[in-house]
């Protein structure tokens, strides 16, 4: 078996902020998974950067720098973003790649010997914000783009439009024979909701495009960004049997491009859809949405040097359900680390490693390495089901039960009259920290090491340390 997983890729202009870290650390979260359970080989983590874009064009000549240049520069500093975050991806996919462009050549090319290419003359109103073309019906009273508060441009020009109205039925057939194929369910609801309304055939060309992938047969147009944007899957995908194992991880508000276009244009292209798509939900931050004019947008860089990357991911990860909307406030977030890291789970190890340093010499009791395998279990099953959530809740589980042990039996003070009826029970303490160990090498990446040392070996504990420094920040 082999697992492919993707993110979406991201506005090459945009900055890398802790939304698109959100959707990234999840994604990194169930690679690891996945790692641990098939092997690295098994395992591909694909994300990148979405590129060929007016607004980059613009932005570019506003920096005086060549749009190639100003590309990388972004691109780079999107990459730089994750790796400092912990963030382990096998590929980075850009879409101004040649190996992208020969990629979605291949592809139109199959969706046209299907007779699933027609030229026609569209009129209609553009919003280059979105990149996408809005009905009246998307428009806010003044007329204007509800999200870039802006009129859009009238556009008239000619198209290539792809035949997504002969997919209609296709497409719910298929929703039929594989209920979960998009989850959560809800988000199905509306996907089918939508189908359901009428498929209208989509342009899937741009004549006055400076930037992009010239369409295969007629170079006057490029394609469409979404369109191409999409097909960076199969560019990025190692081979068939990845594809089979393939699952997007995407946010809720691009399902229509991953949940009927995409599957249309594979149907169409005679290829195999991937395995499943898990939308994720959004979050607001102390309430409020993240945007550059209210300055509240949060970098998850920055956010990391205060409180380390492990901290970031778990406290992002854990705020609301995986698949739900929330909030992340980082005054919650603070107590969060305060309370559930530094006095959770830093505070456990160091307690247990050098209790049994100071009244066993460092030396295992009997019955320490019994790690049970029935709370591993259902944490596998949680990531397997997308409750990353919930996942994370079995650890901070097995920490209290740990810390309630603890303290119930003032395991300390009995040690200290009489080191042999404490020993059963820093066995049973050293159990709850294996299965940690275990849970850290998916939730803790960067803390896994300096846990595991902590462990020991077969025989001893290692020393004690501070994983989480309560007075840091
Ligand atoms: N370029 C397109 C995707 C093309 S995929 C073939 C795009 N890019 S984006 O930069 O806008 O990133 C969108 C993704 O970032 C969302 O789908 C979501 O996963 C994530 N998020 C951005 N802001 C977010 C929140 N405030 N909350 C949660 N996720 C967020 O769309």
């Amino acid at each position: 078996m082999k697992k492919f997983l993707t993110t979406p890729i991201f506005y090459v202009n945009d900055k890398p902020h802790i939304g698109h870290a959100y959707c990234v650390f999840a994604t990194d979260t169930l690679a690891r998974y996945w790692r641990k359970k098939l092997g690295r080989e098994n395992v591909w983590f694909l994300t990148g950067t979405d590129e060929n874009s007016q607004k980059t064009v613009d932005a570019a000549a506003k920096e005086g720098l060549p749009v190639p240049e100003y590309l990388e520069k972004l691109a780079k500093n999107w990459k730089t973003t994750w790796h400092e975050i912990g963030i382990d991806f096998d590929d980075f996919i850009r879409t101004t790649e040649d190996r992208h462009a020969d990629k979605v050549h291949e592809l139109i090319n199959k969706i046209n010997d299907s007779g699933d290419i027609y030229e026609h003359k569209y009129v209609g109103k553009y919003c280059s914000g979105c990149e996408t073309f809005l009905k009246d019906a998307d428009l806010d009273e003044n007329g204007h783009c509800p999200d870039h508060k802006k009129a859009p441009e009238l556009l008239e020009e000619d198209n290539y439009f792809f035949r997504l109205s002969k997919y209609e039925k296709p497409l719910l057939e298929f929703y039929e024979k594989n209920p979960n194929w998009l989850q959560p369910d809800k988000r199905k609801n509306e996907v089918l909701n939508f189908i359901k309304g009428g498929l209208e055939d989509i342009s899937i060309s741009r004549e006055s495009a400076e930037i992009g992938i010239d369409f295969p047969f007629d170079k006057k147009h490029k394609i469409y960004v979404w369109t191409e944007a999409l097909m960076n899957y199969l560019t990025g995908c190692p081979d068939e049997d990845f594809w089979k194992g393939c699952t997007h991880i995407i946010g809720k508000d691009i399902t229509k491009f991953h949940c009927i276009i995409w599957p249309a244009m594979l149907m169409s292209a005679g290829v195999e859809l991937p395995q499943n798509v898990f939308a994720h939900g959004y979050f607001t931050v102390d309430g409020t949405k993240m945007s550059k004019t209210l300055g509240n947008v949060v970098s998850p860089v920055d956010l990391a040097k205060d409180f380390g990357n492990d901290a970031v991911r778990i406290g992002l990860l854990s705020s609301f359900e995986f698949g739900n909307d929330g909030d992340f406030s980082v005054s919650n977030f603070e107590d969060f680390y305060r309370s559930r890291l530094a006095g959770g789970v830093g505070n456990l190890f160091n307690r247990v490693v050098v209790l049994v340093n100071k009244f066993l010499d460092g030396n295992k009791p009997a019955g320490s390495n019994e790690t049970q395998t029935e709370v591993l279990e259902k944490f596998d099953k949680h990531l397997e089901s997308f409750e990353i959530r919930t996942a994370i809740e079995t650890f901070f589980g097995v920490v209290d039960s740990a810390n309630e042990l603890l303290n119930k039996t003032e395991v300390w003070k009995l040690a200290k009259e009489d080191s042999e009826k404490a020993k059963p029970i820093f066995a049973e303490l050293l159990n709850h920290l294996e299965i940690l160990v275990e849970m850290a090498e998916v939730l803790f990446p960067e803390k896994q090491g300096a846990m595991k040392a902590m462990l020991g070996d077969a025989d001893k504990v290692g020393d004690g340390e501070i994983l989480f420094d309560s007075n840091r920040k």
